[in-house]
């Protein structure tokens, strides 16, 4: 288990709260913090990623406003996945800079914190406990959210319980929480684990292939429910499902070769030639 150090140190303002969890000892950001002045909640400038010489990210530059619902599309080798492990701190660029809000420089910054500062992430395949039940899993999410030490025993009964109801019904699991996770089928395992984001707050919510192997309603049940969190929320969805990209109905990004190829509406780039001339070439 985990412990959470504690010096007794009280923090030194609201602004100011020190995060002692994991190996950031001393290291001080505030997760209410994230610098939204310009509504720009995520800015990639120049990165690039080499692996043996192959570069599998070359010079994105790449903006997503605060509440925005942006999708990017792009043929296998894209670098789609690579830019998210960019983002959440698990590969580090060659070159470029990655903020978070105006000032924090994720390049800087370490996994845990990266994911403490309000960056979820959905990879393709749902890390759920099969053995505990829906709830259990909301409620295992919400309490090893880092951020909640603060708040000790006043709202952890209360106000947690809300929320995981309150989620429970954006998942539209409200009806399957006392449920074996294991005996979810695909789609809802995979709304459990979107829930299990969302019980943590995450002001940014990065999600690869959300919907690969849903049933199409399901994958049409998925995109209302994005719809519904952007706002609150800013998300990147990378997928390969066009119809549900048209469902989501944001700005579209596409990838090639490492940098941005194209970027406007879904009907904007599926008419770009240079766009045509990728999908077609695959
Ligand atoms: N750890 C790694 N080591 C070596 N090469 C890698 C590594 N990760 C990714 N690559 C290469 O970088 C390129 C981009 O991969 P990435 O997974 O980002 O593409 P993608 O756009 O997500 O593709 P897909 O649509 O198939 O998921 C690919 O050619 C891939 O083989
Ligand atoms: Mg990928």
């Amino acid at each position: 288990m985990t412990s959470i150090v504690d010096n007794g140190a009280e923090p030194r303002n609201d602004h100011d709260q020190e995060w002692l969890g994991g190996t950031s000892l001393g290291h001080v950001i505030d997760h209410s913090q994230v610098d939204l002045s310009h509504k720009v909640i995520l800015y990639l400038e120049g990165i690039s990623v080499s692996f043996d010489g192959f570069k599998a990210l070359n010079d994105l530059n790449l903006t997503i406003d605060a509440g925005e619902l942006r999708c990017i599309i792009g043929p296998n080798g894209a670098g789609k996945t690579t830019m998210m492990d960019v983002i959440t701190g698990k590969t580090q660029p060659d070159e470029g800079r990655c903020f978070f809000g105006q000032t924090m420089d994720l390049t800087k910054m370490r996994e845990a914190q990266i994911a403490q500062v309000g960056i979820g992430r959905k990879f393709q395949k749902p890390t759920i406990f099969e053995n505990l039940s829906v709830f259990e899993n909301l409620e295992l999410a919400l309490k090893t959210d880092k951020r909640a030490r603060h708040s000790l025993f006043a709202w952890l009964d209360d106000d947690s319980r809300d929320k995981i109801s309150d989620t429970l019904r954006q998942i539209r699991l409200d009806h399957e929480a006392e449920r074996d996770a294991g005996l979810l089928s695909h789609g809802q395992k995979q709304w459990l684990e979107i829930g299990m984001l969302l019980v943590q707050d995450p002001k940014l919510l990065l999600l690869d292939e959300p919907v690969a192997g849903m049933t199409d309603d399901e994958t049409e049940r998925t995109g209302e429910l994005f719809k519904s969190l952007a706002g609150k929320h800013s998300l990147v969805v990378v997928e390969h499902d066009m119809a549900f990209i048209e469902q989501l109905g944001g700005k579209v990004t596409v990838l090639h070769e490492g940098s941005v190829l194209a970027e406007g509406s879904l009907a904007t780039v599926q008419n770009d030639e240079r766009v045509i001339e990728v999908y077609l070439g695959r």
